[in-house]
């Protein structure tokens, strides 16, 4: 069944208190919940949502025998105002796959409740509108269940009988269910403290496996960094005395906000030189903020309905940006998210899964947990601080706390209170809320010698949303003049903001011109500094101005983003040559790499991202029927090209970013000298880069360098490639994340025995068949390795995996399933091979509405 937005009711009844008892006993738990009602409105009926083994029903101390219990809901009628509800489930936490609800991995107990998982605990009002003070009690063996965590501050703790130990949690912020956790089992931890800027000392606690807790200082001092940036960016401050953290290693995303108990994903705790990437290290302190910063954004104020789960998402995307850029560079954290962004979020806004940041409609909510919910969510949060400045931005958020404080509510809540705290008009700014689709801009302009005016036109649309409404488009802009010099222009118009180095143009019509003054000649736009608005533009550059814009742009994401459209036309160039085997390169991109290798005064990670070409995803979607080979060919041909042009500077780059002893802020240095061993590996002198990759691995001291050499030899049929796979294999088997990296890394190989390989490690002895993170990394990594996936043994691979899988692990059947979507854009011949596949994946018995409702969507499109 679908649910719909405009469908909302606030619940008959309302919590007080709920109390919940956990006795976990050797093959399942019996959880007692006591929970306080509340009359809310005329109806004395309540619909409770479970499907956990019901063994009993007491209310105000009355054993109901007769209750209605269907479709995994228990309905009560003629209740009182108020009444206290006893019910007892046993819950097969042994068994549960899920990852979902109460679940065992490793003979440790977690739980994960967002979006739906409570009520596979027990009976409950499980919905984020309903907020309640939780107490909880857990009562395990000593031995097996040493540690005892829940939500707030523990209380008490107690040795009972029979080896027995009991403690008692107390949460004294109301929440709704989806942030109850619960954890048990054996664990080591470090702990630190951190005093709040009011003086509030915090215990903070990293739990994990014992084997792996010298792998979480990072995580620990990550969690430090990001409180005290929270504090001085956004004045907010931890409310509770202990900030717990614990490791997982079956999981299916990355990490769980739970109220003072966030439940993490290994991949994104454990983290340390050896066994952990650059990137790897980078993602843990981005994940511990982005948790953490839940606990204001997501916790206090929280969402009235999951249509509304962006609100928290994508704010807290933004923030988490915002953390990594003020850390780190800048730059280079837009220029990835961009690039993420283009790969990931407009080919799903290109595909039959297209919905808006807020959908109208779902079937499974977990399948809402998207790029567009939370990438493009978190692209809307940074257009209001674009339009608003970070001061007004400021000055919304603290207004949204000031009145939201406690409660759960709604997007147009958090425009409101932006809305109202600059007292601006932002009514229009809720389009991007609601229509799904990437926005086009259509761009011309006009240089007025006589009057010395430059005027520039915008005409918005958006292709796969053609009855979509103009909305209100912050677009950064500057010109530059053919000696380099980057002018702020005199603008004539009122929809426009003027600040510091800065000019914004707000779009808010179907078309919109604005027009500059006292402009000498005909200058080069700047359009869409700093990526200002979630959108794809089309001016028609010449050559000559992208290598304006590519050398002389002020914005340096600009800059990147000239490069990326000269990568471009090139690729598109071969594309559509008729003899791709003759290409022969513009020398003008040579030149500009080479030059922007030279240039001492640029950071070597901004380099690496700048010579880095566009990936094949995030190109498909500009070309409608995408012939995949062909285009992932064109790619391929520009890059050895490059390589063979440049291949002695290269090489000297190369040697020059080489480090003596590993640093973590040589990152830089590292992703840059990575990048040029994957285009020496490239070019024609493939014995040589051989032995540059050999000896690279061998010396490493540091699994960045040793993945980059790896990376590197990946497509290139050679005895080493083997050697070094076998030799990581054999180094590295009792680490699983970092296997799964080798997984990951064969799931994307190029050469020919892929899918046989590919399906053959499925049978790995490091290969855990149910465990979420193997899944991903080679299961779900095998439908972005565009030649092989899109193959006739590639879909049928994937599809009887995601039949495999949705038999026990729904959540992560879908994610893998959502592979398919992007094949809707691609020639016919791979939609005739693939229809018959999804067809067998809807015969399957008792499919999850996570997997009916994303295979019967892509189907409706091929
Ligand atoms: N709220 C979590 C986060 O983004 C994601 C949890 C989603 N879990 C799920 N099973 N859908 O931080
Ligand atoms: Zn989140």
């Amino acid at each position: 069944a679908t649910k719909y937005l405009k469908d909302y009711q606030a619940t008959s009844y309302l919590v007080d208190t709920i109390d919940l008892k956990f006795e976990i006993k050797d093959t399942f738990v019996i959880v007692t919940s006591k929970t306080k009602y509340q009359q809310n409105g005329a109806s004395n009926s309540l619909e409770l949502a479970g499907s956990a083994e019901l063994k009993s029903v007491i209310i105000d101390g009355n054993e109901l025998t007769d209750y209605k219990l269907a479709d995994d809901k228990l309905s009560l009628n003629n209740l009182s105002a108020n009444f206290t509800l006893e019910i007892v489930t046993h819950v097969d936490a042994f068994n549960n796959k899920s990852c979902m609800g109460l679940y065992a991995s490793n003979g440790n107990l977690f739980t994960q409740c967002e979006p739906e998982g409570f009520r596979k605990i027990t009976y409950y009002l499980d919905r984020p509108d309903v907020m309640a003070k939780f107490t909880t009690t857990i009562i395990g063996d000593k031995d097996l269940y040493p540690v005892l965590l829940s939500n707030g501050n523990k209380i008490s703790e107690k040795t009972l009988a029979n080896n027995q130990i009991e403690v008692i949690w107390e949460d004294p912020y109301k929440k709704p269910s989806y942030l109850f956790a619960l954890v048990a089992g054996k664990f080591a931890f470090i702990d630190d403290t951190f005093t709040t800027k009011s003086g509030r000392k915090v215990k903070l606690e990293v739990y994990s496996e014992a084997e792996s807790i010298n792998q979480c200082q990072h995580c620990l001092e990550s969690l430090k960094r990001a409180m005290e940036w929270d504090e001085k960016r956004f004045n907010l401050e931890y409310d509770l005395d202990v900030y717990m953290i614990v490791a997982s290693g079956d999981f299916n995303m990355g990490a769980m906000e739970n109220k003072g108990l966030n439940i993490f994903n290994t991949k994104y705790v454990l983290a340390e030189t050896k066994t952990a990437t650059d990137t790897d290290f980078i993602n843990v302190e981005a994940v511990v903020g982005h948790e953490y910063f839940h606990n204001w954004t997501g916790n206090r104020v929280t969402c009235r309905d999951w249509f509304q789960l962006s609100l928290k998402e994508g704010l807290t995307v933004f923030r988490d940006q915002e953390f990594t850029a003020d850390l780190h560079s800048r730059t280079v954290k837009r220029i990835q998210d961009v690039k993420n962004l283009r790969q990931m979020q407009f080919t799903e806004d290109a595909s039959p899964l297209s919905h808006p940041v807020r959908p109208e409609s779902y079937m499974e909510i977990n399948n809402f947990y998207t790029m567009t919910v939370y990438e493009k969510g978190a692209e809307v949060v940074r257009m209001y601080q674009t339009i608003l400045d970070k001061e007004g931005f400021n000055r919304g958020l603290a207004l949204y706390f000031e009145r939201h404080d406690g409660y759960a509510v709604t997007c147009e809540d958090f425009c409101k209170a932006m809305a109202d705290a600059n007292k601006i008009d932002l009514s229009q700014f809720m389009l991007w809320y609601s229509q799904s689709g990437t926005p086009h801009l259509a761009i011309s302009d006009h240089y007025n010698e006589a009057t010395k005016e430059y005027s520039i036109t915008f005409k918005q649309s958006i292709p796969n949303n053609p009855t979509a409404k103009a909305m209100l488009i912050p677009v950064s802009i500057g010109l530059i003049l053919d000696n380099g010099k980057n002018i702020i222009p005199d603008i004539k118009n009122h929809n426009t903001i003027v600040r510091d180095n800065e000019v914004i143009l707000l779009l808010n019509e179907a078309e919109n011109t604005f027009i500059f003054g006292g402009i000498s000649e005909k200058p080069t736009p700047s359009i869409l500094r700093g990526f200002s608005a979630p959108v794809i533009i089309n001016y028609a550059y010449d050559e000559k101005q992208l290598y304006t814009l590519a050398r002389h742009d002020n914005d340096s994401f600009n800059r990147w983003e000239a490069l990326q459209s000269i990568y471009k036309t090139e690729i598109n160039r071969i594309y559509h040559s008729e003899s791709p085997d003759k290409f022969e390169i513009n020398q003008n991109i040579t030149k500009i790499i080479s030059e922007l290798l030279n240039d001492a005064t640029i950071d070597p990670a901004l380099k690496a991202l700048s010579i880095n070409l566009p990936a094949f995803a995030e190109l498909s979607i500009s070309y409608p029927n995408t012939d995949v080979k062909k285009l992932v060919g064109s790619i391929k041909r520009l890059k050895s090209a490059i390589a063979n042009g440049l291949e002695t500077q290269l090489l000297a780059v190369y040697k020059d970013n080489q480090t003596v002893s590993y640093d973590f802020n040589d990152a830089g240095k590292r992703a840059l000298k990575n990048t040029l061993l994957g285009y020496l590996m490239q070019g024609n002198n493939t014995g040589k880069s051989i032995e540059l990759v050999a000896a690279q691995y061998k010396n490493a001291d540091n699994m960045t360098d040793k993945i980059g050499a790896l990376s590197a030899i990946n497509d290139i049929d050679s005895p080493v490639r083997h050697q070094l796979l076998d030799n990581f294999a054999q180094e590295y088997a009792n680490y699983p994340l970092v296997m799964d990296k080798w997984f990951s890394l064969q799931s994307q190989s190029q050469l020919p025995d892929t899918i046989d390989n590919v399906a053959n490690l499925l049978n790995h002895p490091s290969f855990d068949k149910e465990n979420p993170n193997k899944l991903y990394s080679l299961v779900r990594a095998f439908t972005a390795n565009p030649i092989y996936f899109n193959t006739d043994a590639g879909y049928n691979f994937i599809a009887e995996e995601i039949i495999r899988i949705d038999s026990f692990n729904p959540g992560v059947a879908g994610r893998i399933a959502n592979g398919f979507s992007s094949i809707a854009n691609y020639e016919s011949k791979y939609q005739t091979l693939v229809k018959p596949q999804l067809q067998k994946i809807m015969a399957k018995e008792n499919l999850s509405r996570d997997v009916y409702e994303i295979i019967s969507k892509t189907l409706q499109q091929i």
